[in-house]
């Protein structure tokens, strides 16, 4: 099959972790008769040094043309002195989000067999198998609505708002999700305050009693599922949240499983299209080092293979891979070990 995937490196160490994903991928194409093609665009802050523009049109037009979009990280100090709505956490990433269309994030949580040391939970709470879906809705609630500071400085707003056709579309998601792993969606929201998650539990309640009554449901305010993550972080399956909740608590998540360098993430709509990023940052204390884990970039690029291209085969093999290269020792520094990103990256290719 021929696939073509628009590639944003970004900033700090996004062309580092990026040339290790592309670097399976093509291990991938090769044993596999595909074709990638790699349509390789400027995003963020280099995208601004160089064009004056962190999203410029022609790399917003690549993504719109390709299969799906392979993304790094965006931002850093460099660029935190400019004006919001040119930065590029919000002129690339939220623009990207929004202008694709990605309402849905899909943030898997796996703590791999070999790494469960690396936890910073007890053994005990971890428990003998921790795979959690974080199911964040993307393109709504108070990182879309109005951002303002009053004229005199004095005080400033954030909206948050959703709509229902929202909410249904986020809900659907993640019940289809929990279908086909455990069964049990945990909707987070803050119902005790917030009007807008009164809103979100009544239409998830609705569209689990209309759609969805073969999977469990539950609510749980969102301060005490940061807590019950920690405490008992195996009971939860597939985690239902907005946008906002979702980014907090997929960090946290995250740490359960040892290293932020591990955590992938598939951002989609209604079609096959998606973004696949790992879920931290651009890591600029570390940024040219080539010790940055490239392992939550590869496994997004796996994730691709799965969700855009109907490649689970393939996908399979990518994360069979990682598996191996970590039960081989295969240890960045995050995770407690000195080989640097592309010895990581060898390593999964190798496999491959
Ligand atoms: C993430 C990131 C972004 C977010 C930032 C960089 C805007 O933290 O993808 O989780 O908040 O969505
Ligand atoms: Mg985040």
């Amino acid at each position: 099959m021929k696939k073509r995937i628009a590639v944003l490196a970004g900033d700090g160490i996004g062309p580092e972790i990026v040339a290790e994903a592309m670097k399976v991928l093509k291990a991938v194409a090769a044993k596999c008769g595909h074709e990638f093609i790699f349509d390789e665009r400027l995003a963020g802050g280099a995208a601004y040094d160089a064009t004056g523009d962190c999203l410029p049109q022609d790399t917003l037009s690549a993504c719109k043309k390709a299969d799906a979009v392979l993304l790094g990280a965006v931002g850093g100090p460099k660029w935190d002195g400019l004006p919001a709505q040119m930065r590029p956490e919000k002129r690339a990433l939220l623009t990207l989000r929004k202008e694709l269309g990605l309402f849905a994030n899909l943030r898997p949580a796996i703590v791999w067999e070999p790494l469960k040391k690396a936890s910073p939970l007890r053994g005990d709470i971890v428990g003998e198998r921790l795979d959690i879906l974080v199911v964040r809705e993307l393109t709504g609630g108070v990182y879309f609505g109005e951002h303002s500071i009053s004229a005199d400085g004095l005080s400033a707003k954030d909206v948050m708002a959703y709509s229902v056709r929202e909410i249904e579309r986020i809900s659907k998601v993640a019940f289809e999700a929990a279908r086909k792993r455990r069964g049990l969606v945990t909707s987070v929201d803050k119902a005790n305050v917030l009007a807008t998650s009164r809103l979100w539990r009544e239409t998830v309640e609705r569209v689990h009693r209309e759609s969805f009554g073969d999977v469990a449901l539950e609510h749980m305010y969102v301060d005490n599922a940061a807590m019950q993550l920690l405490r008992v972080p195996g009971r939860f399956d597939t985690i239902l949240t907005e946008n906002m909740f979702g980014d907090i608590l997929s960090d946290e998540a995250s740490q359960i499983t040892g290293s932020i360098g591990m955590l992938p993430s598939a951002s989609v709509g209604d079609g096959g299209f998606g973004m696949y990023e790992p879920i931290h940052g651009s890591a600029p204390d570390i940024a040219g080092e080539g010790i940055a884990n490239p392992l939550a970039t590869i496994l997004s690029a796996a994730m691709m293979l799965r969700m855009s291209f109907a490649m689970a085969s393939e996908a399979d093999m990518i994360e069979v891979a990682v598996g191996r290269a970590l039960k081989g020792g295969a240890r960045t520094a995050d995770i407690g070990g000195e080989i640097s990103t592309a010895a990581m990256g060898d390593a999964v290719a190798e496999s491959i």
